[in-house]
């Protein structure tokens, strides 16, 4: 973290999981433990159902709401998908974009994402990107330049000003709901590779204002040695987030002085 020059966000990802009354279970467990002092902000991207509803129930404990995926165009016949505009107005402030599981799952690729982007920022809203390499890649030996190129591809006409504000989130696909988390070694250098990428395209004033977090079975126990690295600003966090006293620990290993 280094808390001079960026945010660091704490987020939660629900992914497919609580509905509308497990979402007020969950609002309720964490209000009287939520951590007072705050130097980290917290987000958590819900089903897109729940969005209006978390606005209003996580409003007093200070947690901003995300959607998990927005469509790239702003209207149109796409049955199912929904934009970006219509998470702003339901009150959301981000949406993740090109998670994964997307990627996997619905065909998303880096040119996709790179649409979403811009419809995010269009909307209003703070794109969390989500880049990560697969254990295959990762042997080898082709980590950096993939991820150097899931940047690119994902900024590719992006404004300085706006790069600013955008949050990247480097989840290795092998880390993700595995239990097998990336040593803090491990994600301290890709994420300093992310913010290299970043300067020789944006310069060093863009560079140090982005936010970059570490996502894939990050929990109570590994999140203060993963937030130790200086260019992990936050984390992304899936199962771990589901449970109100797991994800209260993660709040306070990032408050910490
Ligand atoms: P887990 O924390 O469950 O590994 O999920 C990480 C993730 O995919 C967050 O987007």
């Amino acid at each position: 973290m280094n808390r001079r020059y960026r945010k660091t966000i704490i987020a939660g990802n629900w992914k497919m999981n609580n509905t509308l009354s497990q979402t007020k279970t969950f609002a309720e467990e964490i209000k009287p433990i939520m951590p007072k002092g705050k130097w980290c902000n917290v987000v958590l991207c819900v089903p897109a159902t729940n969005i209006q509803s978390a606005v209003r129930l996580f409003k007093d404990c200070h947690i901003a709401i995300g959607a998990e995926t927005c469509h790239e165009l702003d209207h149109g016949a796409y049955t199912g998908e929904i934009t970006a505009a219509m998470i702003k107005e339901a009150g959301a402030k981000y949406v993740i974009i090109g998670h994964s599981e997307r990627r996997q799952y619905y065909n998303e690729t880096d040119f996709t994402v790179n649409k979403k982007v811009h419809a995010a920022i269009e909307a209003g809203l703070i794109p969390i990107i989500c880049v990560g390499e697969s254990l295959e890649q990762r042997e080898l030996g082709v980590t950096m330049e993939l991820i150097a190129y899931q940047v690119k591809c994902a900024l590719a006409d992006v404004a300085p000003e706006k790069v600013r504000h955008i949050v990247i989130a480097y989840e290795p696909l092998w880390a993700i709901g595995t239990g097998k988390t990336a040593t803090a070694e491990q994600a301290g250098e890709v994420c300093q590779a992310i913010r290299t990428v970043i300067r020789k395209q944006y310069g060093a004033h863009v560079a140090r204002s982005v936010t970059i977090q570490y996502g894939g079975s990050m929990n109570a126990k590994n999140a203060e040695e993963l937030l130790a690295q200086p260019d992990v600003d936050g984390g992304l966090i899936g199962g771990a987030a589901l449970k109100p006293a797991d994800f209260v620990k993660i709040i306070e290993a990032a408050n910490q002085e």
